[in-house]
């Protein structure tokens, strides 16, 4: 089984992965949590080539190409892996930051989002996918996004601006909508302890039925 978690910046998802991680602690044959950009070495050089502060300018495509060969290593070398020995891995974010950041916020195609997708992964797509969804001027009201930056040394929430995180936040909500069955939206505005209650419900949820 592969669940990702997904959602806009300062949603909340680093504090619903840390109780997630303990809702899971007893799960059979182990669960592998795992970060995009990032997941293998190769992954973290490329993930600081993106998100360093104001470093560089990268064209859309150029983007893209990056995080997809990020993801590319990350599902080859340590996601398929895992499954194919019975694992359970956990993401924070993958192919739906892409739709929804590259595509819904830089503009790009999502059809060659998907097929550049297809190829470089072999078409692998979590089996479920949890949207921490929140109006992203609540997101920076709270706080959260501007905590997280200071943490990571990453500023992407102030330098994408609003306007670009609502078309996140409207993408995350169009993927799920248009394949509800793989998807569970979780309202992210709710008091903190609630959503990461909710978070772990719907995985171990789905996991349960599945
Ligand atoms: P993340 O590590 O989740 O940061 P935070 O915990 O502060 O939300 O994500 C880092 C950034 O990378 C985030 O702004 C979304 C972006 N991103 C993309 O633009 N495309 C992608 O495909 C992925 C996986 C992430």
């Amino acid at each position: 089984m592969f669940v990702a978690l997904e959602g806009g910046d300062g949603s909340g998802k680093t504090g619903a992965l840390a109780h997630l991680g303990q809702a899971l602690r007893d799960w059979p044959g182990g669960v592998l949590f795992t970060r995009e950009p990032g997941g293998t070495e190769e992954g973290l050089a490329i993930r600081s080539l993106l998100l360093g502060r104001g470093e560089h300018d990268w064209d859309p495509w150029a983007e893209l190409l990056l995080v997809a060969a990020a993801r590319a290593q990350h599902v080859a070398r340590v996601i398929r892996p895992a499954l194919a020995a019975g694992g359970l891995v956990v993401s924070d974010r993958y192919v739906g930051s892409t739709l929804a950041y590259q595509g819904a916020g830089r503009g790009l195609d999502a059809a060659a989002i998907r097929m550049v997708h297809n190829h470089s992964t072999g078409d692998l797509w979590p089996d479920l996918t949890v949207v921490l969804d929140v109006d992203p001027e609540l997101a920076l009201a709270r706080g959260m996004a501007r905590l997280a930056a200071e943490a990571s040394g990453e500023d992407r929430f102030e330098s994408l601006g609003l306007e670009f995180q609502r078309r996140v936040r409207q993408s995350f909500l169009a993927q799920a909508a248009a394949a509800p069955q793989r998807h569970a939206v979780i309202d992210a505005s709710c008091p903190i302890e609630l959503v990461q209650a909710q978070v772990a419900a719907a995985v171990l949820g789905f996991l349960g039925r599945a």
